[in-house]
């Protein structure tokens, strides 16, 4: 990371699939919600239980060897959705309050912490704290994102808070939930980042900083048009568990940040760009280095120069860097797979499908 001159790290440390913050509060989460009965990924099927959490020294060690290169370390807490594993230990947390299971496949879950109950902050605050000892840093992500608000929408709790606070749409009854943890997190010195599915509804605090990743651009153009800051994670750009076939190296080099109806002032806004590599279907280091390397260097090339570059040129320079990055012991993609010349291609999803999705 350092050598390509990437400052930040982004650790998704909560899902609903596992829990992966140790926690001295809340033991269970360590034991119970850190381990699912077994996992159901796509065409890889483990019956075996998977799971634990990375240990207070481990993540000190991390940051530290970061701290080291520079980098700084945002974790992520993410919710109020994609919370099953807390739940799986708090269901008192949930609108039902019903028993609510870990899960072993990928996908987005109606149970999601209730914003009603006085408990999801009391419970949520104090692990907030145990994160804020680990990670010195001031920016903290809360997640936002794929929040299904089937069960806020029946529960008569949410209901009266929503109509108390005068709420007019449950985007922006999630935004209350947000605007909370935001506040909160404001006074222990940190500021928010949430993903800009949370721009849906209009009252997020514009002290968080969205981080866009649904390409739904609107919500987001007029968030950085008004003041707030943006960070740049386009799915079909930047998201690196997907094929090259599905996302090659030529389009990552011929990403241009250009929103309709942005302003010059909007623009300034942007904070720069981060590449997300999720690992549901990575299950071993050299894949994942594979699927980063080389377009992770597109990625770095993009951020750090506001000058374009073209994928003949990109791959001319690539001679240089695949040699210093595989003398670090790094595995890079096969230089076949980098140049589709369709950018996304019917052949890569429906592979990518038959895969991971059809069984
Ligand atoms: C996301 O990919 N759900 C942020
Ligand atoms: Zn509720």
């Amino acid at each position: 990371m350092s050598l390509l001159k990437f400052n930040t790290f982004h650790w998704h440390l909560t899902e609903d699939q596992g829990w992966r913050f140790e926690c001295e509060t809340y033991p269970e989460l360590n034991t119970k919600a850190a381990v699912r009965p077994r996992s159901d990924f796509g065409a890889e099927n483990d019956p075996n239980p998977y799971g634990r959490v990375f240990t207070k020294e481990e993540m000190k060690d991390i940051v530290n060897y970061c701290a080291e290169r520079y980098i700084d370390v945002i974790p992520e807490f993410d919710m109020p959705g994609h919370t099953s594993a807390l739940l799986s230990v708090f269901p008192e947390l949930s609108c039902r309050g019903e028993e609510v299971e870990i899960k072993t496949r990928q996908g987005i879950y109606k149970d999601v912490l209730c914003p009603a109950k006085d408990k999801t902050y009391e419970v949520v605050e104090k692990i907030l704290d145990e994160f804020c000892e680990i990670f010195p840093y001031k920016y903290f992500h809360i997640g936002g994102d794929e929040a299904p608000t089937d069960r806020w929408e029946e529960c008569p709790e949410c209901n009266r808070v929503k109509t108390a606070c005068g709420l007019k749409t449950w985007p922006e009854y999630q935004n209350y939930y947000m605007n909370t943890i935001i506040e909160y997190l404001d006074s222990k010195g940190k500021e928010a980042i949430v993903w800009n599915d949370a721009a849906k509804g209009a009252n997020l605090d514009k002290r968080a900083i969205l981080q866009y990743w649904k390409e739904l651009p609107k919500n987001t153009v007029e968030y950085a048009n008004s003041g707030g800051k943006i960070i740049l994670s386009p799915f079909s750009y930047f998201y690196f568990d997907y094929y090259y076939e599905i996302t090659s190296l030529r389009r990552v080099i011929s990403y241009k940040p250009k929103f309709k109806g942005m302003t010059e002032a909007g623009y300034k806004n942007i904070l720069g760009i981060e590449a997300p590599i999720w690992t549901e279907y990575i299950n071993d280091k050299n894949t994942m280095q594979r699927y980063l390397f080389p377009r992770v260097i597109a990625t770095a090339q993009l951020a750090w120069s506001d000058k374009g570059m073209s994928y003949e040129h990109f791959v001319d320079e690539m001679e240089y860097a695949e040699k210093l990055i595989r003398d670090k012991g790094v595995v890079f993609e096969d230089k076949k797979e980098w140049g589709y010349k369709r950018i996304s291609t019917p052949h890569g999803w429906i592979r990518f499908s038959k895969e991971n999705f059809l069984k």
